[in-house]
């Protein structure tokens, strides 16, 4: 299942990338649907015996193809924007399955969501409240509400995707939670369904991700003593994946913990997980360009770069790069870089590979926040995507072209 070597080939389930590249090009981004299902099973069973929704997080991978395989898993969405849900709904994914996050949700974007028939708005202010109010006054509808509440837990991850501490800019304080649920009941135009958290993203450990839960369980219980009924308890996602050595707690572990506090109520489970799903489905197909023997370093030069993954750049990310054919020969010490203009476009420092011109490398790990974050910096067109099933390979997304790149633009007369 998912990226093996086979005769020293490393293979995307039965098809071996070396004929990916050839078919398709370099850099392509590569997708195992196995993984993808299989990653989505261990969800499932762990949530079994109990109401719950399995909502992907769509800025993970937004690819209308990975929507596609989620929806007919039975998966929801878990969006942030009007454009994922348009996705979504392309993708033939069901929008009453669909909850809505975000600190800045424009009116128009609330009134999609409204006409769309969504599940819930998980709302993150007091203003936004009132915004949601006015917009499906307009409309002659009642919005579907759930506050996102801070828990401010400390996820222990990178600052950069840590989401649950006061400082951060989401969701609304814990303190506050009570009071702005009671003004919520009370509104005409409003029906309050839910609760919803996530504290922060590439969480290795269940403990931060039990504690907000149970924090969220206290404040679901005084909205019992105040009347206040939810239909469900959304957790959020941030489960992490093993990119390198992670001593990583299985999903169970952390849903457990949750399943354990909630066991005797009513309420649906709702957990919102990207990376989880695809981080590990997924690679990015490069080849070498040409191999640089600098000064003070060695360096492989190849045709993906930092606007293809930017993960190692923004985050300073480690992920795995293997040689596509595989070989013993210890090689030597290399970065792996990009051609943009950038000290930090670098895929990985010091790697050790034995490689040469031409040859394929795949950079591991990359089904989850990698070409949802492309950009074409530098006026470089965006990867192709391929995924795999089985013996069958899909290109799902062409390479873009240079003339599309500017398509959009015009020279002054
Ligand atoms: N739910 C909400 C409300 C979120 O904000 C996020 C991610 C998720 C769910 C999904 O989290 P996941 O299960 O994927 O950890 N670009 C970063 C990750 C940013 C995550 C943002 N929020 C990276 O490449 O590591």
């Amino acid at each position: 299942m998912g990226f093996e070597y086979r005769n020293g080939s490393l293979h995307a389930e039965d098809v071996a990338l070396e004929e990916i590249a050839l078919r398709h090009g370099t850099p392509s981004y590569v997708y195992s649907r196995h993984s993808i299902e299989s990653a989505y099973r261990e969800y499932r069973d762990a949530l079994a015996g109990r109401p719950a929704l399995i909502a992907y997080s769509v800025k993970a991978n937004p690819n209308l193809a990975v929507l596609g395989v989620m929806s007919r898993l039975g998966a929801g969405f878990d969006i942030v924007s009007g454009g994922e849900l348009s996705r979504v709904i392309a993708a033939g994914g069901d929008p009453r399955k669909v909850v809505f996050s975000g600190v800045g949700k424009t009116e128009d974007e609330i009134a999609q969501a409204l006409e769309a028939g969504i599940l819930c708005l998980n709302v993150e202010s007091g203003t936004e409240l009132e915004r949601v109010e006015a917009v499906a006054g307009r409309l002659g509808k009642t919005a579907p509400v759930a506050f996102r509440v801070n828990p401010d837990v400390d996820a222990r991850t990178h600052p950069y995707i840590s989401t649950g501490l006061k400082q951060n800019k989401f969701g609304v304080a814990y303190a506050d939670a009570e009071a702005l649920y009671r003004d919520a009941a009370r509104r005409p135009h409003i029906r309050v369904v839910g609760i919803g958290c996530h504290i922060g993203s590439q969480l290795v450990s269940a403990g931060p991700f039990v504690a907000a839960a149970e924090r969220m369980l206290a404040l679901v219980q005084r909205l019992d003593k105040a009347g206040i009924a939810l239909e469900h308890i959304d957790l959020g996602g941030g489960i992490g994946i093993r990119y390198k050595d992670e001593k990583l707690e299985p999903v169970a572990a952390f849903l457990d913990g949750a399943l354990g506090m909630l066991a005797g109520r009513k309420e649906t489970l709702i957990v919102d997980p990207g990376r989880s799903l695809v981080g590990n489905a997924g690679v990015l197909l490069t080849r070498i360009e040409l191999v640089k023997h600098g000064e003070a370093k060695n360096f492989l030069v190849i045709d993906a770069a930092m606007n293809d993954l930017i993960r190692p750049a923004l985050y300073n990310a480690w992920h795995e790069v293997l040689p596509v054919r595989n070989n013993d020969a210890p090689g030597a010490v290399y970065d792996v870089v990009g051609p943009v203009c950038e000290t930090g476009d670098f895929l990985a420092h010091d790697r050790q590979l034995n490689a040469k011109a031409g040859d394929l490398l795949a950079v591991m790990s990359a089904g989850a926040y990698g070409m949802a974050m492309s950009s074409n910096y530098n006026s470089r067109p965006r990867a192709a995507e391929v995924l795999v099933d089985g013996n069958c390979e899909w290109l799902v997304r062409t390479r873009e072209k240079v003339a599309e790149l500017f398509a959009m633009e015009r020279v002054l007369p």
